[in-house]
């Protein structure tokens, strides 16, 4: 079984071919980075003028890279939601052309559940241990920080999640105070890794026994810090502030998540999404965690179609058909997913 999937929810364009829902065949990644880096941050309206212009070279190079053609795949899958909707309808429709035109099934792919399944993706046989059921899987992307227990296959109970901004979201806006550029998490990482995480004592938002996330008031703290470092007249210690920021997102991270997963027996953990590609918090769950870590190979972290092609197989093969009228779902959760399947 062979999908090729479309991927146009934020600021990349990408599509991809994987073979029975794990093998890489092919993935490209046309990212739009450098526009929306003068901005501070994604420009809709630009993203989804982007998307346009790149989405169908985009697809051609996957095909290429795939050394496959249209009639040789068994279906198009493409992210329906969540995301920002100009950009989905670029991503949706593109799909729905090809599908039309060669007669395909159509798959819509929620792109949070294409962070899940990157854990399965791998490029060099042999493939890579499954994660194992219940997993405990926490996703922390640009617009989202879910926890979610997933007992089988394609279903989700939602735990908890961010109260205010997401982690990756929270990275972005320190990272703009420190005046680090966009996008934050890596530039952070990059400026923290000499620096001290213990140098500045930002709290930590624990929530009780909840299973929720607060980023708003450790936000709120670094921008006290460096205004009242600036008020000083001092240069700002960015890469102090910056790990110190870091240890912070990652302790609450990383302690609630396997606490999550002891409290519901969880037999591996899981974790995906733009975030996970930090050095800290793949290093530190690994090393705290007693059962197995799956986090995806850091090109799989980061938005991209091969995620949406490994979860849009699982669906195909679950009987999913999607109409050509399929409209996009910019708020789509996780966790009330509708699937009839036929
Ligand atoms: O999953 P993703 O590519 O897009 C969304 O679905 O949102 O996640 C993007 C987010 C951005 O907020 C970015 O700052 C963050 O992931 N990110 C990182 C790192 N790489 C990307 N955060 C921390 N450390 C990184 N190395
Ligand atoms: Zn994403």
């Amino acid at each position: 079984m062979r999908i090729l999937a479309i991927e146009t929810s934020c600021d990349e364009t990408a599509a991809a071919v994987v073979e029975d829902g794990r093998k890489l065949l092919s993935s490209a990644v046309a990212s739009q980075v450098d526009l929306h880096a003068q901005y501070g941050g994604v420009f809709p309206e630009m993203a989804s003028r982007q998307h346009v212009l790149a989405v169908y070279p985009i697809v051609q190079q996957a095909l290429k890279e795939a050394h496959l053609s249209l009639d040789e795949l068994d279906a198009v899958a493409v992210t329906r939601g969540p995301g920002l909707p100009g950009s989905l309808v670029v991503g949706v429709n593109a799909a729905k052309g090809l599908a039309l035109g060669s007669g395909l099934p159509l798959v819509g792919v929620n792109h949070l559940e294409g962070h899940i399944y990157a854990a399965w993706l791998y490029r060099q046989e042999p493939p890579p241990e499954e994660p194992r059921f219940p997993i405990l899987a926490l996703i922390v992307s640009g617009g989202h920080t879910e926890l979610v227990l997933i007992r089988e296959h394609l279903r989700y109970e939602r735990l908890g999640g961010t109260l205010d901004d997401a982690a990756g979201e929270a990275f972005d806006k320190a990272a703009r105070m420190m005046g680090l550029p966009y996008p934050g998490g890596p530039a952070i990482q990059r400026a923290g890794a000499e620096g001290d995480p213990r140098a500045f004592a930002f709290p930590r938002a624990w929530l009780g026994d909840s299973w929720n996330f607060s980023f708003s008031g450790l936000k709120t703290a670094v921008l006290r810090q460096v205004q009242s470092l600036k008020a000083q007249r001092e240069t700002l210690p960015v890469p102090d502030l910056a790990a110190s920021f870091e240890a912070a997102v990652v302790e609450v991270l990383v302690v609630k998540t396997l606490r999550a997963a002891e409290r519901f027996g969880a037999a591996s953990v899981l974790v995906a999404g733009g975030v996970s590609a930090n050095r800290r918090p793949r290093q530190e769950i690994s090393l705290r965690s007693p059962l197995p870590v799956h986090i995806p190979p850091l090109e799989f972290c980061t938005d991209n179609a091969a995620m949406i092609a490994a979860a849009g197989s699982r669906r195909f093969a679950a009987g999913q058909r999607d109409a050509l009228g399929m409209d996009v779902l910019p708020s789509w959760p996780l966790s009330e997913m509708a699937f009839a399947p036929m």
